[in-house]
């Protein structure tokens, strides 16, 4: 039988705000707020986009911001129980899909240097690192790597 995926991305809005609050809880020492989390559904030059599951839950989200021809990946994470499948490369491809769409030619985010997981899913889609901010995050203290992906292909030149 067709193996039917039940996952599909589509935007955040402001009823999925609880669950991605929960989800940044559970993902992050930082977590964003559910202020922040409306301001940035509000902000012109930010996309959210939310992951979900068979029964519309909310399984993973990624949010970005677009400025100039530049955009940046400012968040992303998947629910601790269904890491580990490939789910991640869903919010991934929507980041280039939505890249394409504004014109974007350069991506780019920063990272924990300690954080191997993601660190590879980026080096997957072409980001490099390109600098160091040293000592950069408290809570554990730790590097941050400034990775850059260039001239994403099918981006107006
Ligand atoms: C980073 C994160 C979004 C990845 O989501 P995921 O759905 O588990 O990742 P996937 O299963 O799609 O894997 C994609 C790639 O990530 C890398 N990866 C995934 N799990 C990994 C692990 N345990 N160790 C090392 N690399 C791993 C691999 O490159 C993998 O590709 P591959 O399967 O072809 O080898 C998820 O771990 C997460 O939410 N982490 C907490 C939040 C976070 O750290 N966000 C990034 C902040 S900058």
């Amino acid at each position: 039988m067709e193996n039917i995926v039940p996952f599909l991305v589509r935007a955040m809005t402001e009823s999925d705000v609880a669950a991605v609050r929960q989800l940044e809880t559970a993902s992050f020492s930082d977590p964003w707020t559910e202020r922040l989390l409306l301001e940035t559904l509000q902000c012109p030059y930010d996309e959210s986009w939310v992951l979900t599951g068979s029964r519309g839950e909310v399984c993973g989200y990624i949010n970005l911001r677009f400025l100039g021809d530049e955009g940046e990946l400012m968040r992303i994470a998947v629910a601790p129980g269904l890491r580990g499948q490939g789910l991640s490369r869903r919010l991934m491809d929507r980041m280039v899909s939505s890249a394409r769409e504004k014109g974007a030619r350069d991506l780019t985010l920063e990272v924990r240097s300690g954080n191997e997981t993601a660190i590879n899913l980026y080096k997957a889609y072409g980001f490099k690192r390109e600098a160091v901010r040293r000592g950069y995050y408290r809570d554990p203290k730790e590097d941050a790597w400034i990775m850059w992906l260039r001239s994403l292909p099918g981006t107006p030149s």
